[in-house]
């Protein structure tokens, strides 16, 4: 396909909606949009760069349908272990992605890559467009699990909350799938607590 890539120039919207619809599933696309939709809204809310974190949202799961194997040998390509990613290989589209962006698209904004590569564990010390990537993934219109309108209102009011709350249900669900959790996102869940519990105590 005809990308207009040049290392000075990151790929603009149009060039990442087209990556988009030619290469993932239209599900994947339409969750895609609803992430951008819903960290819109938060963005107003907050008061954050909104050009910034729509691009996130844009990049955050465009190597979500690629398989582990290409994800690790892409990671290794480009000079990154995947590590305890193994155990988990799914989130290895998140660091993936961040240096997909990076490297394949141009991508210079630092916040923005974080974004991409903390938006399935989140970590301790996430800035303002790192919880709106990670919160809009739960909380977008085409999530309808139990709870979801709690979150979404959670999210309006207080974003340290939402994001623990996020992980906390994750976290239950990969529990529950005896799947591998991630260290960066237990650390994520300390760190969170005691951020919401300082506020409580105010
Ligand atoms: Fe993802
Ligand atoms: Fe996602």
């Amino acid at each position: 396909m005809s990308m207009n890539y040049t290392k000075e120039k990151p790929w603009s919207k149009r060039d990442l909606m087209d990556y988009l619809t030619s290469h993932l599933k239209e599900s994947r696309v339409r969750h895609i949009l609803g992430v951008a939709h819903a960290a819109k809204e938060l963005l107003l809310l907050y008061g954050i760069d909104s050009d910034k974190v729509e691009r996130a949202a844009l990049y955050h799961d465009m190597l979500k349908d690629k398989d582990k194997s290409w994800l690790v040998s892409f990671m290794r390509e480009h000079g990154e272990e995947p590590g305890e990613g193994l155990l988990a290989w799914k989130t290895l589209h998140a660091p993936a992605g961040s240096i997909f962006a990076k490297e394949i698209c141009g991508e210079r904004d630092e916040d923005t890559l974080n974004a991409i590569r903390y938006h399935t564990t989140g970590r301790p010390g996430m800035s303002l467009a790192e919880k709106i990537i990670f919160v809009s993934d739960y909380i977008e219109e085409g999530r309808n699990f139990d709870g979801v309108e709690q979150l979404r209102s959670l999210a309006r009011e207080d974003l340290d909350q939402a994001v623990l709350a996020s992980l906390l249900s994750s976290i239950s669900y990969l529990r529950k799938m005896n799947e591998h959790i991630m260290s960066q996102s237990l650390e994520a869940v300390a760190y969170y607590t005691e951020v919401t519990e300082r506020k409580d105590a105010k």
